[in-house]
């Protein structure tokens, strides 16, 4: 019997600290859609047919409270359930019916070896409607986190949930769960933390239209537009209201598992065209890079004014 394995990635979850600012963010302008609330909760769906892609919160400090997967049936959940607790992986309570406002469905949650906060869902509501609009992004595509342990994580999500290896960089590592080159990567450093999120749009065109919205309501292009060595998609990235780092990207590599192999750091450190394979992207802005270390969202100020981000601090605080 082949082992029950993670098959996709469904959302991210948010703590924020004003809700309501958040949710306009991402609607009027990131260009999700809102599904369902109560209370302090704002579920927000894409173009796809997953019913969210996007969970926000409203806590006193911004912080990731969840990255969200995929398993084909509850079958598999209760196997990845069993070998959680073989793993000895921190597994918070057993396998249960999820709310039915977030799209029901049957899952449990757990955490990583460094602390990161998981969950494994099976029978989620889906869209049956797919909306048309390559402006807006299609789904959760991939999650970055910050790890102090990378090996420790990798090997969390290779040997227990199944994914597996697609690229290792001097920085980050690269693993998949589904035919997208990664759902999930680490990158080393401090952790643990979010270092971004990444939205698909549908197509190049939609990309730019999107990152163009962005432009006009006052968020700049922190990094790219460009496209990426490992995975070679384009991306486009930006910091949101709370200090999260997200990106638009479309066109990602999608690995045959009979004939791909990963590339090595060392491969990667020698290819001719980086950051960026078109050579129009130059380095992610100081700025950004501070973001995606997670400090920005936690609060706190650099001194450096280079990596000053007043712009967003003021959205947040809504001056
Ligand atoms: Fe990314």
């Amino acid at each position: 019997m082949s082992y029950a394995r993670v098959t996709g990635l469904r959302s991210v979850e948010l703590g924020v600290v004003d809700l309501n600012r958040s949710a306009e963010f991402y609607s009027q302008v990131w260009g999700l859609q809102e599904v369902a609330s109560t209370g302090d909760t704002i579920h927000l769906r894409g173009t796809g047919s997953e019913h969210h892609v996007l969970t926000l919160r409203e806590r006193p400090k911004a912080s990731l409270l969840g990255v969200h997967f995929a398993a084909p049936n509850r079958e598999a959940v209760g196997q990845l359930h069993e070998r959680a607790k073989a793993y000895g992986a921190n597994v918070l309570g057993e396998p249960a019916a999820l709310p039915v406002d977030a799209g029901g469905g049957f899952g449990f949650a757990f955490r990583t070896p460094e602390g990161q906060p998981l969950s494994i869902s099976a029978d989620v509501k889906q869209h049956p409607d797919v909306v048309r609009d390559r402006s807006r992004p299609t789904k959760l595509t991939h999650v970055v986190l910050n790890s102090a342990r990378i090996s420790e994580e990798i090997n969390f999500f290779m040997d227990l949930l199944g994914f597996r290896l697609s690229d290792s960089t001097h920085m980050m590592e690269f693993v998949r769960c589904c035919s997208d080159h990664h759902s999930v990567a680490m990158a080393r450093g401090n952790g643990p933390s979010l270092n971004h999120m990444a939205y698909e749009m549908q197509n190049i065109d939609g990309l730019m239209r999107g990152s163009g919205r962005l432009k006009q309501n006052g968020f700049n292009i922190e990094w790219g537009v460009g496209r990426h060595g490992p995975g070679n998609n384009v991306f486009s990235y930006f910091i949101e209201p709370n200090g999260f780092v997200t990106e638009y990207t479309t066109e990602v590599e999608q690995v045959d598992e009979a004939v791909y192999v990963a590339n090595t750091p060392e491969y990667w450190a020698a290819y001719p065209m980086r950051p960026c394979r078109w050579g129009m992207a130059t380095q992610p802005s100081n700025r950004v890079k501070f973001a995606m270390s997670g400090k920005l969202a936690a609060g706190e100020e650099p001194e450096d004014e280079s990596l000053r981000c007043d712009d967003v601090i003021a959205r947040r605080l809504g001056r």
